[in-house]
């Protein structure tokens, strides 16, 4: 990353990419939102204050573990900003908390937002492919209830940790005109349930081009 980005934020919470950040992008620029007002409210009161260039959207999307009283459901939702805006994004533990809708809906903006030859680190579950257990009884993440096409750790909550067939994510990311690097770099949730490298990292990006 350059200190003149355009860095996008996807369900950006309280700041942990921003806070970093702040030292990084002199002159760039720092757009995060989140379906969490709370969260919002935080970023506003203790980042924007801090620096106005970074600034944090409330998007009023409906998600059962994070905005129940969300109104506009995430399968619908036009990130808001315009086409081709922004040099690197971040969706770090978000799309582990998305339907199968909304992550095609989520990785189409993706596509539409990133400038061609931007670039996205996205981390996630993945299941299956060469390099992730196809099962996961007896894991620490136990992905054993169906969510769609997806898998689930909780019958009730699915949004509360959802896990993707590998193949499949990568074919949605595909089908958005987006590229994923090989090898991707796996996490360790298979052994442990908490930590920075628990979630599989995904780096894609929009062809020059594009
Ligand atoms: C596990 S937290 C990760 C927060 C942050 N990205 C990080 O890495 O610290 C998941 C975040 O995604 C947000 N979120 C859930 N559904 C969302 C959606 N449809 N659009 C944007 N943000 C969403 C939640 O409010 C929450 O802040």
């Amino acid at each position: 990353m350059e200190s003149g980005d355009r860095v996008l934020d996807i369900g950006c919470g309280i700041g942990r990419m921003a806070i970093p950040l702040m030292d990084v992008l002199t002159g760039g620029s720092y757009e995060g939102f989140d379906t969490s007002k709370t969260m919002i409210r935080w970023c506003d009161r203790n980042l924007s204050s801090r620096r106005p260039d970074f600034r944090f959207t409330y998007a009023p999307i409906y998600n059962r573990k994070y905005n129940p009283f969300g109104t506009i459901d995430a399968r619908d939702y036009k990130f808001p900003y315009p086409d081709d805006e922004f040099d690197f994004a971040f969706a770090t533990s978000v799309f582990t908390h998305l339907g199968i809708e909304d992550s095609t809906r989520y990785l189409s903006e993706l596509s539409r937002v990133l400038k061609p030859g931007g670039t996205a680190l996205v981390t996630c579950f993945l299941l299956g492919g060469s390099g992730r257990p196809s099962r996961t009884d007896g894991l620490p993440f136990n992905f054993r209830y169906e969510f769609g096409p997806l898998r689930s750790t909780d019958a009730d909550e699915p949004e509360a940790a959802v896990a993707f067939p590998e193949d499949l994510l990568l074919e949605l990311v595909e089908s958005t005109g987006l590229e994923v690097d090989r090898p991707i770099s796996y996490g360790r949730w298979p052994e442990i349930d908490r930590g920075p490298d628990v979630q599989d990292s995904i780096v894609i990006r929009k062809p020059v081009g594009a």
